[in-house]
């Protein structure tokens, strides 16, 4: 079966910085309280207009560069989104538009926070079936225009960015290197405890509604879970793990999941303070800043995984 590999990977953060001490004024809060019970010290959001296809087709440019090719190389393009500019055409065709693609096709994928793990396990699954040979994987998230700003549990939580991967078809069949197990599962009975009270059909945007104790409880065990899983079906174990590369929702979920896997927390790609929880765009956010850190080096072992509303997850396995 052909194998797809990672070649390049690329981000893009709003100009805006906003620190939690900005939040004090305005609301109940207080930057003690935001660093210890979650782990964020700033987030960044996107300017005014300043749309998920803008960011994804810079993260995309940055990704596309990173691995040392030209718009013109990729096949097809897969976005997770759950903040998509307009409800239709897709948040993809307005990348591929901004890119200069004329060729191959687009579309977008909305798993919420675990969107990025569902649109790898469709590039992947596209790849091994033959039907693309090269697909940008991105995820883009404005999620700060569906907070409510009057809500002190959810509105310090989120920020907005995008990140990119170049995923394509494996040309080495003497090499290791590749997606080696991805794990997707979802549960609707949980739809209440993490949902926007909106959408077309409401005929408002609605914003973001969470049980955040319910949630917490829940991905430190689907996470955890789920990354279990996705290493029995590589046949590998923790032990074999040389990155963990969760969602970045709350820095206590990372630490609780490294717990229950018995990983130390230095294997364990953390970029949660610096771009709070950034839904799709979380997992290549972390992945983009850890590979221009030097830090994930070809062949290493990453387990990425990702957890949010429906609730959806998942795990993707890779060796780098
Ligand atoms: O990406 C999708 C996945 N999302 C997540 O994984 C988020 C999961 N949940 C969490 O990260 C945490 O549950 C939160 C960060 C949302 C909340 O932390 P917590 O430790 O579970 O706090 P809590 O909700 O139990 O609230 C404890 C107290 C409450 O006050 P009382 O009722 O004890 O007086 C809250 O009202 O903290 C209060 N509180 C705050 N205080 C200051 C909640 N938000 C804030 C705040 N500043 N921003």
């Amino acid at each position: 079966m052909r194998r797809s590999i990672v070649e390049g990977i690329g981000h893009y953060l709003p100009q805006r910085v906003v620190e939690n001490s900005e939040f004090e004024d305005k609301l109940d809060t207080n930057d003690a309280w935001i660093r210890s019970r979650t782990g964020i010290e700033r987030r960044h959001f996107a300017a005014k207009g300043e749309t998920t296809s803008d960011m994804g087709t810079k993260a995309a440019f940055a990704a596309i560069e990173n691995a040392g090719l030209s718009p013109d190389d990729i096949d097809a393009i897969i976005l997770a989104t759950s903040t998509a500019d307009l409800t239709f055409p897709s948040a993809a065709t307005m990348v591929q538009n901004g890119l200069g693609m004329q060729h191959g096709f687009a579309f977008d994928v909305q798993a919420v926070c675990a969107g990025f793990v569902y649109a790898l396990a469709t590039a992947n699954s596209m790849i091994a079936s033959g039907q693309a040979n090269r697909v940008l994987v991105i995820g883009a998230e404005t999620f700060s225009n569906l907070m409510d700003w009057s809500d002190r549990g959810t509105c310090v939580l989120f920020g907005d960015g995008a990140g990119a991967m170049v995923l394509a078809a494996q040309d080495d069949p003497s090499s290791s290197r590749g997606v080696l197990a991805i794990n997707l599962r979802s549960d609707g009975r949980y739809k209440d405890i993490l949902f926007v009270d909106g959408g077309v059909s409401k005929d408002t945007t609605g914003h973001l509604r969470m049980q955040g104790k319910e949630v917490f409880r829940h991905a430190v065990e689907k996470l955890s879970n789920t990354a279990l899983d996705a290493l029995e079906q590589a046949e590998l174990t923790t032990a074999d793990v040389d990155w963990i590369i969760p969602h970045q929702a709350n820095k206590r979920i990372l630490e609780g999941m490294a717990k229950r896997l018995k990983v130390p927390m230095e294997r364990v790609i953390m970029t949660v303070h610096d771009h709070g929880n950034t839904s799709a765009a979380s997992i290549p956010l972390a992945m983009s800043t850890a590979s221009s850190q030097g830090r994930l080096k070809k062949g290493d072992v990453v387990v990425t995984g990702a957890i949010g509303g429906g609730l959806a997850w998942g795990t993707a396995v890779i060796r780098w």
